[in-house]
């Protein structure tokens, strides 16, 4: 985005982001998003058909990633420019929705593996490829679960509260730098996570969003591009997106 007539806007012209989780959902929505409003993309995540599928689109690179995975990050930023402006860290996952009492500790791993560590490493990892560029900027997808909790959600959400304090904390941490921290919090979306939650149990999936009106991935990448398109000098610190068909993460209205 280019703001015509006032000279703060930021241009997106040889501006370069990184995109975790890019092959399906929120990742994929944002990646096109970004692209139609200027910027060059790196694209990362585990299924390398799709990220290199949608990098041939949109005149992209792409790299295969799994963030629980530390040779798998430094081979992707090995990968990545030199210099880097954005990095949007969207790869995450639920599993399951057990009551703790049956949760399963490998379970448990892959979600904090993924939506915590994952963060975590590729963050550190990539923090001194961002101080390079004259307008840095940090994006972390966490969730409307990083404050509230619902029964069989405390492995999922427990990782989102977890986020939640990594990124006021790096907030805190890179307080007299360039570098601006945003957190976005979707509710309800519609895409491939509750596929992947419920392993792939499509009618279970789909009944998530049963006589409601979901989030799309598109909704959440147009948080993606405005955070990452103000002003130098503005900091989005959070931007919570639902559904206007729900409240809270168990008070959903559903018209059937
Ligand atoms: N959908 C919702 O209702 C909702 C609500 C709030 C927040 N969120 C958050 O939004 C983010 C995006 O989720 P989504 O809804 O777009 O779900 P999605 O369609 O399932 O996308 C998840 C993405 O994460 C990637 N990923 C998972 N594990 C990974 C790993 N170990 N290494 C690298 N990439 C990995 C997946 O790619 P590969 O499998 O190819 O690696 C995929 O591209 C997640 O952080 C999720 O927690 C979702």
């Amino acid at each position: 985005m280019t703001g015509s007539g006032n000279a703060t806007w930021m241009t997106t012209k040889n501006r370069c982001a990184i995109i975790t989780g890019a092959s399906s959902g929120m990742g994929a929505a944002t990646a096109r998003a970004l692209s139609a409003a200027g910027f060059e993309l790196m694209l990362g995540a585990r299924r390398q058909d799709r990220i290199n599928k949608l990098a041939s689109e949109l005149n992209a690179r792409a790299h295969v990633l799994d963030v629980t995975r530390p040779e798998s990050i430094e081979s992707f930023v090995a990968a990545c420019p030199q210099t880097i402006d954005v990095l949007v860290n969207n790869a995450g996952v639920a599993i399951g929705l057990d009551a703790v009492e049956v949760s399963r500790d490998e379970d448990w791993r892959q979600m904090w593996e993924t939506n915590v560590l994952g963060v975590v490493r590729l963050t550190r990892t990539l923090l001194p490829t961002l101080r390079r560029s004259s307008d840095p900027r940090l994006i972390v997808i966490g969730s409307t679960s990083s404050v509230e909790t619902y029964k069989g959600g405390a492995g999922y959400t427990s990782t989102k509260h977890a986020l939640r304090a990594v990124v006021r904390t790096l907030r805190l941490e890179l307080l007299g730098e360039p570098i601006r921290v945003t957190e976005i919090s979707p509710g309800a979306a519609e895409t491939e996570f509750s596929i992947r939650r419920f392993s792939g149990d499509r009618e279970r999936a789909r009944a998530v969003y049963e006589g409601m009106r979901p989030l799309t991935g598109d909704d959440v990448a147009e948080c993606v591009v405005f955070a990452a398109t103000r002003p130098k000098h503005v900091n989005i610190d959070e931007i919570v997106v639902r559904p206007l068909d729900q409240a809270s993460a168990s008070d959903v209205y559903r018209d059937s």
